[in-house]
């Protein structure tokens, strides 16, 4: 499949979706507190979608090789990178954990998530936290027509880097649109100058998984989705769906519960 370019009324479906996506993040908001599992967080999230009219995109979403997702959104706590499943154990004082959620809304794809500090987080933790949502931005603010991807990923890793952290390799941002995952890749690491040029009417998300620690990653246990850092540190991950505009780029994923951008931004 190639990269779409969406037109005026396709940008105006993708708002949608991404909004709603993010108010799914803003309902859950108040309840992600210690004491409550994952697995309750992801029944309100069923529940918030049935009510907006949306539909999981990661409930039954089944790549080839992968067995069915079994959740409506992945809950990944503390040392999981990415695409944890809920389950029955209540978040303590001191996790972090990345909510993602992924709506469709009239065939359309939004796709966001957000890190949340459950009660008092040690400092290295929100530190974590607080430099992989600025990585993050560091990718966004530099969306527009003409620059490569290879610049995005560059200034993510740049940034990450220099503040002691590494990028994970094997997961990267996606095109979006009518399907979850479209190209381009959208790689958190990389090299200014290469890749594709931006155009006009792209959509895809930045997602950068950060780790304290050590870049690698691997699978935990045998549920065939749960990836951890091998060394165990702890990981975060911050993500935007995002249109590249005539002039810069629009995010897709904002809605009132939304973090503003980081101070260093000027869109
Ligand atoms: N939402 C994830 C992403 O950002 C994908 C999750 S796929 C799932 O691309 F099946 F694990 F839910
Ligand atoms: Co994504
Ligand atoms: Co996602």
């Amino acid at each position: 499949m190639s990269i779409t370019y969406k037109d005026a009324s396709e940008i105006e479906g993708m708002r949608v979706a991404g909004k709603l996506a993010s108010e799914v993040l803003d309902d859950l908001t108040p309840h992600i507190q210690p004491g409550i599992t994952t697995r309750e967080i992801d029944r309100l999230a069923a529940e918030c979608m049935q009510q907006q009219g949306s539909i999981s995109a990661t409930l039954g979403y089944q790549p080839s090789g992968y067995p069915p997702y079994p959740a409506s959104l992945c809950t990944s706590v503390n040392h999981v990178v990415c695409h944890g499943i809920p389950n029955d154990k209540p978040l303590k004082k001191g996790d972090i954990v990345n909510v993602d959620v992924t709506v469709i809304k009239d065939g359309w794809y939004g796709d966001t998530s957000r890190m949340f500090m459950v009660g008092d987080v040690s400092i290295a933790a929100r530190r974590l936290v607080a430099l992989t949502f600025d990585a993050m931005w560091h990718g966004i603010m530099r969306v527009k027509p003409g620059i490569h991807l290879g610049d995005i990923g560059f200034a993510i890793q740049q940034f990450s880097e220099k503040n002691g952290f590494s990028v994970v390799r094997e997961f990267c941002g996606h095109g979006i649109g009518r399907n979850f995952h479209e190209e381009p890749q959208v790689l958190h690491y990389g090299k200014p100058g290469t890749l594709d040029q931006l155009k006009p009417g792209m959509t895809f998300t930045i997602e950068p998984m950060i780790n304290a620690g050590r870049k690698d990653v691997k699978e935990f246990g045998s549920d065939g989705w749960t990836i951890v850092t091998k060394d165990h540190s702890l990981s975060a991950q911050w993500e935007h769906t995002v249109l590249v505009t005539e002039t810069g780029y629009e995010v897709l994923t904002l809605s009132a519960g939304s973090p503003p951008p980081p101070p260093f931004v000027t869109a």
